[in-house]
């Protein structure tokens, strides 16, 4: 089957969901998946702004104009109703921030807009939002600024390609929007709004729930297989059943501090792992078209929840992909694109060594009936985890994965990623702060002594608890 997912073009220009991938899960082998991960993307030498006008006849020509009258060309156009204004539209826009215009052109979209919010995905591109902290791109500092991404995604969930099989059915993208706009309006600390899923979404979970139960205690990993029970005791996964988001976030949060945060649309790789450095996971809470039980061409609540989350539940696995999230903070796009590189091969398409025998940790194996039978034959390549090696891989996005490597450990991968990360060119080092949630940048002597402080404390506790402990 040749890949026939052209229609998804424009949308990966629009950047992409680091998990977002496609998958034909018939079990066909060579059947071709599509994915929102363009491969080799590059989202170096952009610029995103998004402005709001006043809803008047003209008034997005009138901005057009602007941008044209100083010779910028725009690679990207979308228009919505602005959320926090009734009176008014918003535009998000994407041009090559190296074009002679720009600074006048925003000048000018400064004094005419109602609001504008420049983001620049250039390392080297002034930017007001992180004028203060150097030539480093933004990054959220405190947990509750990851709300700054709802008004960033790339693309609104509701809108579907050409090709989704949902396109031509009116109630299914109604739907969607439902669900986009809980994601849009949703803000840090307030419950996950509950959604009543219909009887025919629980028929889509029932038949993928079913099929994928069977391949787990053959084909998942360990961990996988102790949490599964945990999340079917405490979270109602079950075939009649679609788990809540609100009641799995509570869940995972008890366990590793994990939370979900329901997202609107796509997220750029910087702010999608930016996400990961809180233990928050950007999920999905809409499910896959009915006509196509086992496919998706993008990630929906049964990959989220059957994939994702019974693993964002061990301790060392959270642990492993906060690292990928803190590594993330501030560095340049190449390396941004490294790590959602890292990210794919580990997250989405993870393979570890337990007991003599490999098995699958990747929320994309875990949530595809096909591939996650695919990925343990003989026909992939299996390679080892050398980090500075995936971070390079280049993968197709059209089919399976030839190519897959193998931890030895959660524990062993993250130290290897925590030892490649110390190449990234970042003038500091940076902390998660679990008690106030936020990020502490690490160059000047203050926070470093408080750090140590802290360890020495930690520390105590330790060298206490082994004299106590009969060894
Ligand atoms: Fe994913």
């Amino acid at each position: 089957m040749t890949n026939t997912r052209q229609g998804q073009q424009s949308k990966m220009d629009a950047g992409h969901w680091p998990e977002k991938r496609a998958k034909l899960d018939n079990g066909d082998e060579g059947q071709k998946t599509g994915s929102y991960l363009k491969e080799g993307e590059d989202m170096a030498g952009t610029m995103e702004v998004i402005f709001s006008v006043n809803e008047e006849v003209g008034a997005l020509a009138k901005a057009l104009r602007l941008f044209e009258s100083h010779k910028i060309n725009l690679t990207h156009i979308e228009s919505r109703p602005s959320k926090r204004n009734r009176d008014q539209y918003e535009f998000f826009v994407r041009f090559d921030p190296n074009a002679a215009g720009v600074k006048p052109a925003l000048e000018a979209l400064r004094s005419s807009a109602a609001s504008v919010q420049v983001h620049s995905r250039d390392t080297t591109t002034e930017d007001s939002d992180h004028a203060d902290a150097g030539t480093f791109p933004w990054f959220p500092r405190k947990i509750s600024d990851l709300d700054r991404f709802a008004n960033q995604i790339l693309s609104y969930g509701s809108e579907l390609d050409s090709d989704h099989p949902g396109f031509t059915d009116a109630v299914y993208r109604a739907r969607r929007k439902e669900f986009a706009d809980i994601a849009f309006n949703y803000k840090h600390g307030q419950p996950i709004p509950r959604v009543e899923y219909t009887e025919q979404e629980i028929n889509t979970w029932r038949q993928i729930f079913t099929e994928l139960r069977k391949l787990y205690p053959t084909h998942a990993c360990r961990e996988h297989n102790y949490v599964f029970p945990l999340l079917m005791e405490n979270c109602g996964f079950r075939e009649d059943n679609i788990p809540q988001l609100e009641d799995v976030s509570n869940f995972l949060k008890d366990c590793t501090g994990f939370t979900l945060r329901p997202v609107a649309g796509l997220l750029s790789s910087r702010d999608f792992l930016a996400g990961l450095a809180f233990r928050v996971f950007h999920s999905t809470q809409y499910i896959r078209h009915h006509s196509k039980p086992l496919y998706t061409p993008e990630p929906d609540v049964c990959h989220e929840l059957l994939g994702h989350a019974p693993l964002f539940a061990d301790p060392s696995f959270a642990q492993f992909s906060q690292e990928i999230g803190l590594a993330s903070l501030g560095a340049p796009d190449d390396f941004v694109m490294k790590l959602a590189t890292l990210y794919w091969f580990t997250v989405e398409f993870g393979l570890c060594r337990q007991d003599g025998e490999v098995k699958a940790y990747g929320a994309g194996l875990l949530s595809s009936f096909g591939e996650l039978q695919y990925c343990l034959t003989d026909k992939p390549d299996i390679r080892p985890f050398e980090p500075e090696k995936i971070s390079v891989t280049k993968y197709p996005i059209t089919e399976y994965q030839p190519i897959y490597f193998v931890a030895d450990s959660f524990q062993d991968a993250k130290e290897k990623v925590r030892t490649w990360s110390h190449s990234i060119p970042r003038p500091f080092s940076v902390h998660y702060n679990p008690y106030t949630q936020s990020v502490e940048i690490l160059d000047n002597k203050d926070h470093i002594v408080n750090l140590a402080a802290n360890i020495k404390g930690d520390f105590d506790i330790l060298v206490d608890a082994l004299q106590k402990v009969k060894m």
